[in-house]
């Protein structure tokens, strides 16, 4: 059982807080992202795990052993760097072979690695190891390549096939796809995920980029600030926020923000027209957040606007829209259909099931749904 529990951990760089008291539990097998902007304290976070920086409070246990003052090297995790670091002079099989060769063999044995004193039978041992981590990503016609001879995505598949021959209790990266084109990421992210299917490993995983998150992981942690804001399944993270700062971090294009008001009658109003009940919270100024695929287009809409600019993705249009009385645009998903022109008006609801109600500091309030008839 190798579960990874951070707790409470904090880190500072001179007067600059970094973290401010961060909580983690990972199971056994997880596909985890730490995602949040760039500056928020991930690649620290994923470093103390790693053992590569010392937090100034805190804990780290990986299963049931308190690895917090342990050296990274004991700690059996396996790093993939964005720059891959492969040794250019080496091939990829000797790339790969080098962690086994640091870990397995003693230091007589190490020198003469083509010569007498290294058994051909652990030599054999060793090269299966990489044989069988080079079938799993694919690139065993790589092996005798150098790295300078592959595309970035194959360098990639290197680097972690480098890092699975260690067979660590869980794999580390930070951003290790953003060196990629647009195309090749996007491919990735689907062998990472298969991979992790296969491998049954841990995997934490650093990224700025929200798709990647939702796409990839089991659960992702979004982080601002310092702290970890939300953490759970991807569905649930997108569909149902905590706070206004994870509404608009996740999704792109992103949530619709609309100032609004929950009236005494606990209805919710927007520009005097009411969007949904909101049972028993207080009058107050609200920010109602809806997502693209939330409005709908409709000849007797409540809202009304006209059409400023069209995003074209081809399966989906996104109608960026001048609603009166609004000062920001609403963006809105059309299907191709429906694809006003511009300067076209256009009317449009709002999912009254899917409209998300915050607070002035930006804490979610819930809807509470009324309740049902409970059969005996
Ligand atoms: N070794 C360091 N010395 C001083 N400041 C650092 C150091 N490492 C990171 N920082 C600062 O800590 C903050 C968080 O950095 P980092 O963890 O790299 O963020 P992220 O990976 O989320 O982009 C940033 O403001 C960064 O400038
Ligand atoms: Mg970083």
């Amino acid at each position: 059982m190798s579960s990874i529990s951070l707790r409470e951990i904090t880190k500072a760089f001179g007067e600059t807080k970094v973290l401010n008291g961060v909580n983690l539990d990972i199971q056994d097998g997880e596909f985890i992202t730490l995602v949040g902007p760039s500056g928020c304290g991930k690649s620290t976070l994923l470093r103390i795990l790693a053992g590569l920086e010392t937090a100034d409070g805190g804990a780290v246990r990986i299963g049931d052993t308190d690895v917090t003052h342990t050296r990274p090297s004991a700690r059996n995790l396996a790093m993939v760097f964005q720059s891959y670091a492969l040794y250019p002079h080496l091939s990829v099989a000797q790339n790969m072979l080098t962690p086994l060769l640091l870990r397995d063999l003693t230091t007589a044995e190490r020198l003469p690695i083509l010569g007498p004193l290294l058994s051909r039978s652990k030599r054999r041992a060793l090269m299966d190891q990489v044989d069988s981590a080079a079938q799993t990503l694919k690139i065993k016609d790589l092996l005798p390549r150098k790295p300078g001879q592959l595309s970035g995505g194959q360098r990639q598949r290197v680097a972690l096939g480098r890092a699975m021959v260690r067979n660590p209790v869980a794999f580390l990266m930070d951003e290790p796809l953003s060196n990629l084109d647009a195309a090749l990421r996007v491919h990735m992210r689907s062998e990472l995920a298969e991979l992790h299917r296969r491998l049954k490993t841990t995997f934490v995983y650093v990224t700025h980029d929200q798709a990647e998150a939702l796409t990839m992981s089991d659960r992702m942690a979004v982080m601002m600030g310092g702290h970890i804001l939300q953490f759970g399944r991807p569905d649930d993270i997108y569909r149902d926020p905590d706070s206004l700062a994870v509404a608009q971090f996740v999704g792109s294009p992103g949530i619709n923000t609309i100032p609004g008001e929950i009236a005494d009658n606990g209805q919710l109003y927007v520009q005097g027209k009411r969007i949904a009940t909101v049972h028993g919270t207080a009058r107050q100024p609200v920010t109602v957040g809806i997502r693209p695929e939330h409005l709908t287009i409709s000849h007797t809409g409540q809202f009304k606007g006209v059409v400023r600019h069209r995003e074209n993705l081809g399966s989906d249009i996104f109608l960026h829209v001048a609603v009166e009385g609004l000062t920001q645009v609403a963006v809105l998903r059309a299907n191709p259909d429906q694809a006003a022109t511009l300067g076209a008006q256009v009317a449009f609801d709002m999912n009254p099931d899917r409209v998300l109600v915050f607070d002035s500091q930006g804490a979610r309030v819930r809807m509470s749904v009324p309740k049902m008839a409970v059969m005996a």
